[in-house]
C-alpha cells in the first residue's frame, strides 16, 4: 500500500521563502496522489492539469532557490543545478510513460516525486541552508552587532580595571 507523506517540519530550512515553496511543492505532488487513489474518471480528468502545475512549480522553484544560491555566493550551486536539472529531465521521462487510464503508474511517479523531494531537502538543500542561514541572520548594520557585544566588553573592561 503506497502512503501519502504530508509536510514534516523537521524540512524546515528556516529560510521562510524556500519553506513555504517546498509545502506548496509536497502539496501538488499529493495532489497526484489523491486522483491516483480516486476513481478512474477522477484521474483521466484531474491528471493533466497535475502534472502541468506540477512540473511548471518545480521549475519554478529551483529557479528561485537557485536564483538564491547565487545570491549569497554558494559554493555548491553547480552542483546542486545538476541535481535539480537531472531531476527534471527523470520527471520528464517518467510523465511521457504515464497514461491516464493507469493509476497504478500515477501511484509510481507520486512514490518516486515524494522520495526525490524529501530526500532533496534533507540532504543537499539542508547543505546550501546550513551555509547561508548565518548570512540571513547576520544585522545589515553593525549596530546589531555592537548592541550584543556591549555587555561582555564592559564586563571585561571593569573586570580589566580592578
Ligand atoms: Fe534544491
Amino acid at each position: 500500500m503506497i502512503q501519502r507523506i504530508d509536510w514534516d517540519d523537521k524540512l524546515l530550512l528556516h529560510v521562510p521563502e524556500i519553506d513555504e515553496q517546498h509545502k506548496k511543492l509536497i502539496q501538488i505532488t499529493n495532489k497526484l496522489y489523491t486522483a491516483a487513489s480516486g476513481t478512474q474518471e477522477q484521474y483521466k480528468k484531474e491528471m493533466p492539469d497535475i502534472i502541468k502545475e506540477l512540473v511548471d512549480y518545480t521549475v519554478y522553484h529551483f529557479d528561485s532557490e537557485e536564483r538564491f544560491m547565487e545570491k549569497y555566493n554558494y559554493a555548491g550551486l553547480a552542483i546542486h543545478k545538476l541535481q535539480h536539472e537531472n531531476f527534471v529531465e527523470q520527471v520528464k521521462r517518467e510523465i511521457q510513460k504515464l497514461s491516464d487510464s493507469d493509476r497504478q503508474d500515477g501511484l509510481q511517479l507520486y512514490v518516486y516525486l515524494e522520495k526525490w523531494v524529501v530526500n532533496h531537502i534533507e540532504k543537499s538543500d539542508f547543505s546550501w541552508a546550513r551555509v547561508i542561514r548565518p548570512a540571513l541572520n547576520t544585522p545589515q548594520k553593525n549596530t546589531g552587532f555592537s548592541a550584543r557585544k556591549l555587555p561582555a566588553q564592559t564586563a571585561a573592561a571593569s573586570q580589566h580595571a580592578s
